[in-house]
C-alpha cells in the first residue's frame, strides 16, 4: 500500500475514492466536506438535517459521486465527539478506517487530514494517521494458497490531503516517520506470526542477517561453541533439550561514534513448550510468540537504522527452542551465567529469565551503558496488568521516566512494577546463588527480580510483554495476531536519547 501526501482541494482529488469526516453532532459543514458536499448539491447536508448520518466514530455511508467530482465514489466517515480528537484516537481511527475502506475494495484513496490536523501538532497528527493505516491494514494470510480463504478487498494507495500549504513539510515528516515506524512493528508481528516450525533460532538469525544487509547494520550469530566459550551456560541450558541449534543474534548500529551503546535485549524463545516442567497442551500453539521481545528488538534496529539517530545501539537477541529431550535441562540442574552466578532451575518453563541473563550479561560485557530487555517473561503478567498496559520495572528512576516519556508519543502503555529488596527473599536458593522461581506470588516480580541481579549497577528496565504479545481481535490500530508491541516505543526512546 503507497502512503502518500498532497496540498489542494479534496474535491479535486482523482483517485477512486474520497474520504471526508464528520463529527457527532456536526450540522454545518466546513473545509473539505463543505467543498465536497458543495459539489454533490448539499446531499451530505442532508444526510445530517434528515438524521442518516450522526458523525459516530466509526460510522461510513458511500455515496456514488455521478461524476460530481473526479472520483468515483465518496465517504462519509464519523469522526465522533471531541474527546477522540487525540493522538491516540487518530491512530485508532486511522486503522478502523483503513481496514473499512479495504472491505469496501476502494482502490486509491484520498482521505482529509484537515480534521486530524486542527488541533493537534502537524507532524504528530500525520504521523499517528500514517500509523493507523499502515498498522490497521496488516495482515498474517501467506499461507492460505486459496484466495477465498484471504480476507477480501485492497486498498492501492492512500494520499492524505493536507488543505494548508504551509503545514505540508510538517505533514510530510510526520507520514515518513509514522512509516517507517509502523512497518517496523510489522516487521516484528511478522517474525512473531510465522509458526515456529518456520521461524527456527535459525530462521530468525538468517531474517537477521539479511535485515542488517539491508539497512546497514552489522549483524553478529554467536553459536553454541562460542557460546560456551563466553561460558553462557545459563542460555545454553535451555537450548539442551533442542535438536534446533541455537544461535545468539547481536545487531549493531552505529550513530554516536566513540559513544557506549544502548543494549535492547529480547527474548527469543521461538518455542516454549515448557521443557521437562512441560506444560499443558491447551493452547500451547501461543508459545510461537514466545520470541517477541527478540523480534521487537530486531525489527526496532529496522528503524533505527532508517531514522539515523545519533547514538549507538546494539540490539541483542538470544534465540533457542525450550523443548524436553534427552539432553534437556531438568529440574534441580545447577548452571552457570556468563557473569559467573551460579542458579538453579526448579522449572525448566521459568526459560525466558535464563536467556536473558546471559543476554544482560553480554550486554554488559559490551559496554552498554543502558539495558532494556523486552521478553514474553510470565503469565502472572495477565493477572496484574491484562492486555492494556506493558508491566515495567527498572532500577533506575530517570530511565523509567525516559520510557514513560517514549511510550506517550507512541501510545503504547507502560505501568511502573515495583522491586522491592524483599521479594527477592523469594528467590534465594538453598544450593545456587538464585534459583529460577519464586513460587506463586508475585510471579512477574520475582522474574524481574532475578534479572536484576544480571543487570548488576546498570541502568536497566524490564519491559514483561507477555500479556500483551497478541491481540484477540482487530481493533484500532491493533490486528488479531501478533501485536510487535513495544517497537514503537523502544524507537522513541532511542530517538530521545539522540536529542540529549
Ligand atoms: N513464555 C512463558 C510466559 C507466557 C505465558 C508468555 C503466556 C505469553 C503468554 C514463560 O516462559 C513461562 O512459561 N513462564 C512461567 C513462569 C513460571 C514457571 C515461574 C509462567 O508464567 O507460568
Ligand atoms: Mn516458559
Ligand atoms: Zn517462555
Amino acid at each position: 500500500m503507497q502512503l502518500q501526501v498532497t496540498s489542494g482541494p479534496i474535491a479535486a482529488q482523482t483517485t477512486d475514492t474520497v474520504v471526508i469526516e464528520v463529527s457527532e453532532g456536526q450540522r454545518r459543514l466546513t473545509g473539505a466536506a463543505a467543498q465536497v458536499d458543495a459539489a454533490l448539491d448539499g446531499t451530505i447536508t442532508t444526510l445530517l438535517r434528515e438524521g442518516l448520518f450522526a458523525g459516530r466514530a466509526g460510522e461510513l455511508t458511500t455515496l456514488p459521486s455521478l461524476g460530481r467530482v473526479p472520483a468515483k465514489r465518496v465517504v462519509v466517515h464519523g469522526v465522533g465527539g471531541e474527546a477522540a480528537r487525540t493522538l491516540d484516537g487518530l491512530r485508532a481511527r486511522a486503522g478502523n478506517l483503513g481496514r473499512a475502506l479495504r472491505g469496501l475494495d476502494a482502490g486509491h484513496v484520498a482521505v482529509s487530514l484537515q480534521a486530524a490536523t486542527d488541533h493537534l501538532d502537524p507532524e504528530a497528527a500525520a504521523r499517528a494517521v500514517a500509523e493507523g493505516f499502515v498498522l490497521g491494514l496488516y495482515r498474517f494470510d501467506k499461507h492460505h494458497t486459496r484466495a477465498e480463504d484471504r480476507p477480501r478487498g485492497s486498498v492501492a494507495s492512500i494520499t492524505l490531503v493536507e488543505p494548508t500549504a504551509s503545514r505540508l513539510p510538517a505533514v510530510r515528516r510526520g507520514v515518513e516517520a509514522g512509516r517507517i515506524l509502523a512497518e517496523a512493528t510489522n516487521l516484528a508481528r511478522d517474525l512473531g506470526n510465522e509458526p515456529a516450525n518456520l521461524m527456527t533460532p535459525t530462521i530468525v538469525a538468517e531474517r537477521a542477517q539479511t535485515l542488517a544487509a539491508e539497512c546497514g547494520l552489522e549483524c553478529e550469530v554467536i553459536e553454541r561453541a562460542e557460546a560456551e566459550r563466553l561460558g553462557m551456560g545459563s542460555y545454553l541450558s535451555v537450548a539442551a533439550g533442542s535438536a534446533q541449534p541455537p544461535k545468539f543474534i547481536v545487531l549493531r548500529y552505529h550513530g554516536g561514534g566513540r559513544q557506549k551503546p544502548i543494549a535492547l535485549v529480547g527474548k527469543g524463545i521461538t518455542f516454549d513448550t515448557g521443557g521437562i516442567s512441560l506444560k499443558p497442551g491447551a493452547g500451547m500453539e501461543r508459545m510461537k510468540g514466545d520470541m517477541t521481545g527478540a523480534a521487537a528488538v530486531i525489527a526496532s534496529m529496522q528503524a533505527i537504522a532508517r531514522l539515523a539517530p545519533a547514538v549507538n545501539v546494539i540490539a541483542v537477541a538470544p534465540c533457542t527452542e525450550n523443548m524436553p529431550g534427552g539432553n534437556a535441562t531438568k529440574p534441580g540442574d545447577v548452571v552457570y551465567a556468563m557473569d559467573g552466578q551460579s542458579i538453579e532451575v526448579l522449572n525448566t518453563d521459568a526459560e525466558g529469565r535464563l536467556v536473558l541473563a546471559d543476554g544482560l550479561a553480554y550486554a554488559r560485557r559490551e559496554g552498554a551503558t543502558t539495558l532494556i530487555d523486552i521478553a514474553t517473561l510470565t503469565g502472572a503478567m495477565n493477572v496484574a496488568l491484562g492486555s492494556v498496559r506493558i508491566g515495567t520495572f527498572a532500577n533506575n528512576d530517570r530511565l523509567y521516566q525516559e520510557l514513560e516519556r517514549a511510550s506517550t508519543a507512541s501510545g503504547e502503555r507502560l505501568w511502573r512494577m515495583p522491586l522491592d529488596a524483599e521479594y527477592f527473599e523469594l528467590i534465594k536458593s538453598d544450593v545456587a546463588d538464585l534459583k529460577n522461581t519464586g513460587g506463586a506470588a508475585a510471579g512477574s516480580i520475582t522474574a524481574a527480580k532475578f534479572l536484576e541481579r544480571f543487570a548488576h549497577d546498570t541502568p536497566w528496565a524490564h519491559l514483561d510483554i507477555a500479556a500483551v504479545m497478541d491481540a484477540a481481535a482487530d481493533r484500532g490500530e491493533q490486528v488479531k495476531g501478533n501485536t510487535g508491541r513495544p517497537v514503537r516505543t523502544l524507537v522513541h526512546f532511542v530517538l530521545g536519547r539522540a536529542r540529549g
